[in-house]
């Protein structure tokens, strides 16, 4: 018998489910960008633009997808995004996902930002998952935050450089949006039509940021999520604090949040040994390009220097072979997996890899392809991308 999951073909499928059974302001969290959402509905609409080219008569049989990430044995290149109060889309997410992630074969990006601690993901996974560090002004607080992540043996640090302030999110503002969250009747009603949910939240501890309660003084009640970031998140992160978060981390450091050719220059400057072509999913500059739009200058300036991971819009495994196409190792998805979680907890975010992984399969054969490692420029027309974006 056919589970509900398995009849869930497409992303979108999962979207759709998801938003039946999330509290709206948590549903809202995830589908959002800032202001206009101009840059959050690009990201999607560029992939659209990239035409796949066919071909036939060529032997299909023995196709992988397997490669390697930060030198880790990966099933496909893709990678879970850290995303924030993943752990409210439904109780203890974040394992969820974490788990999902290790039985599949991809990793799993930890948030600062997330429900679960650094600790908790490591107690119910048995391989190293990587953390995303958002640095804050408390820097004794930070110093700590990459121990643990030490101790928990984190194989690579995320550090997130696009979002010293936050970017305007509307629809956050309007609902609301706190963790733990509030108990107004406009909240109370959002979460008690959502029965499955509410009751995977009374069955666990896990409804706070834990990271970083009972981490930092003065952030006993974190309230607004929106007030908290202002206070806290550090205006003055710089190129050079790219150093020494990474000898303190000891492994290797992929920057994310670069989207411009400078920048990804003055990364790998400073150490980076890696990079994330990302505008947050739309979440902070809007008005800023898509992410695959500026895909190919930032190659340009990088030369092969580290490896270019590239996020936002992924919502197939055809956006994934578009961007290893035009040259990325491989590309983080947010809300795909997201939508999964909500949709269905650790079974969702399989069914997310497993829609995304099928559609690559599938896709690369009718482009007469059978190892990832062979996908290129060649496989697509990208003349025709680099036009219409009027370069
Ligand atoms: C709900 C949500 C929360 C996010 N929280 C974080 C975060 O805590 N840290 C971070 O570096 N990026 C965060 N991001 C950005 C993602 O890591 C990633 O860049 C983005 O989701 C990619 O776009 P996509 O959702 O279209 O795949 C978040 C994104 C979403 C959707």
């Amino acid at each position: 018998m056919p589970t509900a999951l398995d009849r869930m073909l497409t992303i979108d499928d999962l979207k759709r489910r998801a938003k039946r059974r999330v509290p709206k302001m948590f549903f809202d969290y995830a589908d959002s960008g800032s202001w206009t959402e101009g840059t959050y509905r690009d990201n999607e609409a560029d992939f659209q633009k990239i035409r796949l080219r066919q071909r036939v008569a060529v032997n299909m049989e023995g196709r992988t997808l397997r490669t390697q990430m930060m030198g880790e044995e990966v099933a496909m290149p893709v990678a879970l995004a850290p995303t924030g109060l993943t752990g409210m889309q439904i109780a203890d997410g974040e394992i969820k996902a974490a788990k999902a992630a290790e039985k599949f074969g991809v990793p799993f990006t930890l948030s600062t930002m997330s429900i679960c601690s650094i600790e908790d993901i490591a107690e119910h996974t048995t391989r190293p998952f990587w953390f995303q560090l958002y640095v804050m002004r408390d820097r004794e607080f930070i110093y700590r935050l990459i121990d643990r992540a030490k101790a928990a043996k984190c194989s690579a640090l995320v550090l997130t450089m696009d979002l010293q302030v936050l970017g305007q999110r509307h629809k956050d503002l309007r609902n609301g949006l706190s963790a733990p969250p509030k108990f107004t009747p406009k909240h109370v009603w959002q979460m008690a039509t959502r029965p499955l949910w509410a009751f995977g939240m009374l069955g666990t501890q896990r409804r706070t940021f834990r990271n970083i309660h009972g981490h930092v003084s003065g952030a006993a009640d974190l309230g607004s999520l929106s007030a908290w970031t202002a206070s806290q998140f550090d205006p003055t992160l710089s190129w050079s604090d790219v150093r020494w978060i990474k000898e303190r981390f000891g492994g290797p450091v992929i920057v994310k949040g670069v989207l411009d050719p400078e920048d990804a220059k003055l990364a790998i400057a400073n150490g980076a040994d890696a990079i994330i072509v990302s505008n947050h999913g739309g979440r902070q500059l809007d008005g800023a390009p898509s992410s695959i739009r500026v895909l190919p200058e930032i190659l340009d300036a990088v030369n092969g220097a580290v490896d270019v991971y590239l996020d936002g819009g992924i919502r197939s495994g055809q956006d994934v072979l578009k961007a290893v196409a035009l040259g990325a190792k491989g590309a983080f998805i947010g809300r795909a997996f997201l939508y999964g979680l909500g949709a269905g907890g650790e079974a969702g975010v399989t069914r997310a890899l497993e829609i995304i992984q099928r559609e690559m399969d599938i896709t690369m054969a009718l482009m007469g392809e059978r190892d990832i490692h062979n996908v290129g420029p060649h496989n697509i027309y990208s003349n025709d991308l680099l036009r219409r974006q009027g370069y």
